[in-house]
């Protein structure tokens, strides 16, 4: 009974607001900023109706602000293994821990994001919605869980919970998702509306004789209007190996020039032209041999995709592309229009981008660590990265649009030091962050981990650094050339090494960065940062890993990793 109890009791809708309306509020769980875009694109459609739609990120919404919510709409991604995204992390404990308020009347609907490659497809948002029912609210429409292709059916939920929200949904505009139409007449590049950007350069960082090979492309951004920040990740539209395409055609006895629908709308590609640019012909998806499974007769397939045979359909998909899957249970009978219906979209890559518009203007610089493998008798390269490192020449262009990362940001404050941990191609956006505290004068301190191989071929960018070491951009650097001597050393034996500075930076306030291999990497960090805390803080495990999640929730741990 405050004053301020008093005014937070008052409603803030303005006086003549005639009906009753409900409270939307969205939460997310981001990882690659996916999730996040769509929240905010939703929650601009409800407000262009004049509901009351409050957006946030899941670490930003307090639990005790749940009582309040009235409609709830959650859209996350999944993690790795089936985990929630770090910034989701907290609110998921809390929600599934005995603390959990009641939900009673509350009304909710959840948009999952995944990758259908991975065994623990969409696995946060399947939890979030189980636990949601099991807390008494009320799903106002089933949960939808979308694949790395997730445009369409996202948007398709979005109108359908709009709708459930007796909002009037004839206002809104089909295509739930991109409004590419802006109010000037300057062209909007995004996700769903692609710039084709020019190819500047296009170099290899690692020397002859590197079991590496790593792309530095500079891409020309003139005249598109598209602006980031460091920590920003660049998504390419890649495009498929013309020669697996006219394998997999020639397999398959199609004719190349067939026109081929390639979307609702029914636009029409030569198949040809389809396989090349649009349709994912590289990875194998439990959906998908399903699905192909409903084409043929096989019965070898068929078995496969039965659920007492999942280890072994988990085993087979491992390593393989379309190309094995066709000639392993061929012949088939149904027409490439029906084939290329159960195919994904090529899903979008996205590279942390290593430039900063202050250093150089209209371009954007990344790094890429080209994938090639040995698999089931065949050579095989990674589609994006085969494509700039075999198919991509100066003076061609590549189809790019910006996603926001804010979950890798600099901090605010220039005269924050920063330790950054980046091994191999997770080096990229450090190099963004030293140009732009360059540009801008900033004070605060900068210390880099470095890993890599060998010193001799792969220490990327290396005369950068040490440019910038002169400078004094740069305090301190350590490198792990893991390949050099006869025991391995990582980036976390030389923060180990230096675990009394790394511990008097973080009192003093500095933010940590790691990107790169989540796998084992990020891990082995992370686990190393808490025996830092332990060691030199004289933390138990417990408080280590209290004040880790308390950096985290400051944003002063930050993750990109892979
Ligand atoms: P390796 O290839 O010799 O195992 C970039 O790929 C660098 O990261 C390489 O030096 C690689 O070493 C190293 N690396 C591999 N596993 C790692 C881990 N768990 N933690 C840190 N660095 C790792």
């Amino acid at each position: 009974t405050t004053l301020e109890d008093a005014i937070e009791a008052e409603p803030t809708t303005s006086a003549n607001t005639e009906v009753e309306t409900r409270e939307v509020t969205i939460l997310f769980g981001t990882d690659t900023g996916n999730a996040q875009a769509l929240a905010e694109e939703f929650s601009q459609k409800l407000e262009q109706q004049q509901l009351k739609v409050t957006v946030s990120c899941f670490d930003d919404f307090k639990p005790k602000a749940l009582k309040k919510v009235e409609d709830l709409l959650i859209v996350t991604s999944t993690h790795g293994d089936g985990d929630p995204p770090d910034n989701a992390l907290s609110f998921y404990d809390f929600l599934h821990s005995k603390r959990a308020p009641k939900l009673e009347g509350v009304r909710f609907s959840v948009l999952a994001l995944g990758d259908s490659s991975y065994e623990f497809f969409c696995q946060t948002g399947k939890d979030f919605d189980k636990r949601l029912e099991e807390l008494g609210a009320e799903r106002i429409y089933p949960r939808v869980d979308c694949d790395l292709d997730f445009e369409e059916p996202a948007a398709e939920w979005f109108e359908a919970v709009f709708d459930k929200l007796g909002a009037s949904s004839s206002s809104t505009q089909a295509s739930g998702i991109d409004q590419t139409a802006v109010d000037d007449d300057q062209p909007s590049y995004s996700r769903s509306n692609p710039f084709r950007a020019e190819v500047l350069e296009n170099i290899n960082l690692n020397g002859r004789g590197s079991n590496k090979e790593t792309r530095h492309v500079e891409l020309d951004l003139e005249d598109s209007n598209l602006v980031f920040e460091p920590g920003d990740s660049l998504g390419v539209y890649p495009e498929n190996d013309p020669d697996l395409v006219d394998e997999l055609i020639e397999t398959m006895g199609w004719n190349a020039e067939e026109s081929i629908p390639i979307n609702k709308q029914g636009d029409l590609y030569s198949l040809r032209e389809a396989l090349t640019s649009t349709f994912e012909i590289t990875t194998l998806t439990k959906p998908l041999l399903e699905k192909a499974a409903q084409l043929t007769n096989n019965e070898e397939l068929k078995s496969l995709i039965q659920p007492e045979n999942k280890e072994a359909l988990t085993a087979y998909i491992e390593g393989r592309d379309l190309i094995d899957f066709v000639r392993d249970f061929g012949p088939w009978q149904a027409s490439a229009t029906d084939f290329i219906n159960i195919l994904r979209k090529i899903p979008v890559r996205l590279y942390s981008i290593a430039s900063s518009l202050k250093a150089y203007e209209d371009e954007v610089h990344l790094t890429i660590g080209t994938v090639r493998y040995h698999a089931h008798g065949r050579d095989r390269t990674g589609v994006c990265s085969g494509q700039c490192a075999e198919r991509i020449e100066v003076g061609d262009s590549l189809k790019v649009f910006v996603q926001k990362n804010p979950n890798f940001r600099l901090p605010e404050n220039p005269d924050t030091p920063v330790i950054m941990i980046g091994p191999g191609t997770g080096v990229a956006p450090y190099r963004a962050f030293l140009q732009e505290r360059e540009e801008i004068g900033a004070e605060g301190d900068n210390w880099l981990f470095f890993g890599e191989q060998h010193f001799m071929t792969d220490f990327l960018y290396q005369t950068e650094w040490q440019q910038w070491l002169k400078d004094g951009v740069l305090s301190r650097m350590d490198v792990a050339f893991s390949r050099d001597t006869d025991e391995k050393v990582y980036v976390q034996h030389r923060m180990l090494e230096k675990s009394r500075e790394f511990y008097q930076w973080l009192e003093a306030g500095a933010h940590v960065y790691v990107c790169g291999d989540e796998k084992h990497m990020a891990k082995d960090v992370h686990a190393t940062i808490l025996s830092i805390l332990e060691k030199e803080g004289g933390m138990s495990q417990e408080e280590a890993e209290a004040f880790l999640t308390d950096m985290r929730k400051q944003k002063r741990y930050q993750r990109d990793v892979y």
